[in-house]
């Protein structure tokens, strides 16, 4: 059975980032039990404090919080989600928190030219990408998709990245909400209500892919 491990970085519970989960969970659960979610903002995760003896003793030198548990969960899982709203175009300060604590996963040398990464575990998992967005224009999760392009590379080569981009969500619940409901709600937020129409079914697709992603990913 695979093991999914949900990162769950969304600061309010019932935003656009949770249900894009939920329906990320459910097609998960057609193939699978074992399915784990932490929700980043309750755990205690310290800051990395930058002092890079993960680097000689091959996990963080961070002991008194929640890491040692979460860090095992991390190396165990098949499927690793990350699923976080954009925020000035990269993740959530509660995800990128736990983001840096992965340094303790690899270690580092610097040469003349730049940095060799070597983990200190080949992985060979699925990461997932959930992301929510305000904007109309999907750019601004560039650099969060840069970032785990680096991630997956560096913590083993077999690594794979999966990625679901939902725009134009800028207030809660804004995906759940019926054509009517956002044909209500666009002139509020000063955009044309001809776009309600389409973006209804624009919004399903992306609950649909979740589903199909959650569905096909927990498959042995
Ligand atoms: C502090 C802050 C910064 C944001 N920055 C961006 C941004 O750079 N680009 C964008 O597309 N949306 C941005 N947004 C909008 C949120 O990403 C969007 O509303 C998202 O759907 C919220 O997810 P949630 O409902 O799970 O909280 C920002 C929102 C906040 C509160």
């Amino acid at each position: 059975m695979k093991k999914i491990l949900v990162l769950d970085g969304s600061t309010r519970k019932q935003g656009n980032t949770s249900v894009l989960l939920q329906h990320f969970i459910e097609g998960a659960k057609n193939n699978t039990q074992d399915i784990h979610h932490e929700f980043a903002k309750e755990i205690d995760i310290k800051y990395c404090n930058g002092c890079l003896r993960c680097n000689l003793i091959k996990r963080c030198s961070i002991r008194d919080d929640d890491w040692s548990d979460l860090s095992q969960k991390i190396d165990e899982a098949d499927v690793l989600v990350f699923a976080s709203p954009i925020y000035f175009h990269y993740v959530s300060a509660p995800l990128k928190n736990i983001i840096d604590r992965f340094r303790s996963f690899v270690h580092v040398q610097i040469t003349e030219t730049g940095l060799i990464h070597t983990p200190f575990n080949e992985w060979n998992k699925d990461f997932v990408l959930l992301l929510s967005m305000g904007s109309s224009d999907d750019s601004d999760a560039q650099p969060v998709i840069d970032l785990f392009e680096y991630m997956k590379k560096v913590l083993g080569e077999k690594n794979r990245l999966h990625v679901i981009k939902a725009t134009r969500l800028a207030v809660i619940k804004q995906l759940q909400k019926t054509e009517q409901e956002l044909k209500d709600l666009y002139p509020k937020l000063k955009l044309d209500e001809n776009l309600a129409e389409k973006d209804f079914v624009k919004n399903q697709k992306f609950l649909d892919q979740c589903f199909a992603l959650g569905d096909k990913l927990s498959k042995k």
